[in-house]
């Protein structure tokens, strides 16, 4: 359980982390498609990462801290094409820096919106970090938005694109920060990847 949550930094240097001292684990998604929100309902904080109707809200690194024993880290979305070019490949590098180089992160969510047909944009990414050896599993968001069978559909369609890429399947939630569906089996993952 997330007891306790405090922001610590930003940052758009990845060398400026906080000192890989301890348990770290990351949220990326394309742009607007709920991370911030997703951050804050696990958290029970509803102020502490920030979010917007607008995609491109975050557009640093921040880390917080969770039950001061482990880092939580939000991201800034890929794929947000209204950025001109260099600053969509410097938020790129940034992110791939920080996740290819960051010695203690032992896991990174990719969300995905569940309203959605599996988009290539996502699966790329996957892909990326399976070649680069970043643990990953998927979190399907705004779960709320669409009738079960639907939200199931779209799931089912993109846990299928996976196994063109993966023998195995990544793990994968479903969850809404609306109404909080998902969130003890998220939170319960969070725990054991923190204590491995
Ligand atoms: P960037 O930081 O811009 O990359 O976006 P983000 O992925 O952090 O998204 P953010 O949490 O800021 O949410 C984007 C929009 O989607 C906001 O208007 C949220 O209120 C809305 N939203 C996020 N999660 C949900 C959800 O589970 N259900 C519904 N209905 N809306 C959501
Ligand atoms: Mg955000």
């Amino acid at each position: 359980m997330i007891r306790k949550a405090e922001f610590v930094i930003s940052n758009s240097n990845p060398g400026n982390c906080p000192k890989p001292d301890r348990a770290e684990i990351a949220f990326i998604g394309r742009s607007n498609v709920g991370k911030s929100s997703l951050i804050n309902m696990l958290t029970n904080k509803k102020g502490l990462a920030k979010t917007s109707q607008t995609p491109g809200k975050t557009q640093l690194i921040n880390h917080f801290l969770i039950n001061d024993q482990w880092y939580l880290v939000d991201l800034p979305g890929y794929g947000f094409a209204k950025v001109n070019v260099k600053v969509k490949e410097g938020w790129e590098n940034m992110i791939k820096t920080y996740l290819t180089k960051r010695e203690n992160l032992c896991g990174v969510f990719i969300l995905i919106d569940s309203r959605l047909e599996p988009q290539k944009i996502d699966l790329e990414f996957l892909l990326w970090c399976g070649v680069n050896g970043v643990p990953a599993a998927l979190i399907f968001t705004k779960a709320d938005k669409l009738s079960k069978t639907k939200t199931e559909q779209n799931v089912r369609k993109f846990l299928k694109k996976t196994e063109e890429i993966f023998e195995e399947a990544p793990d994968y939630f479903v969850t809404s920060a609306e109404n909080q569906m998902g969130k003890d089996e998220v939170n319960a993952f969070l725990e054991e990847l923190v204590r491995e």
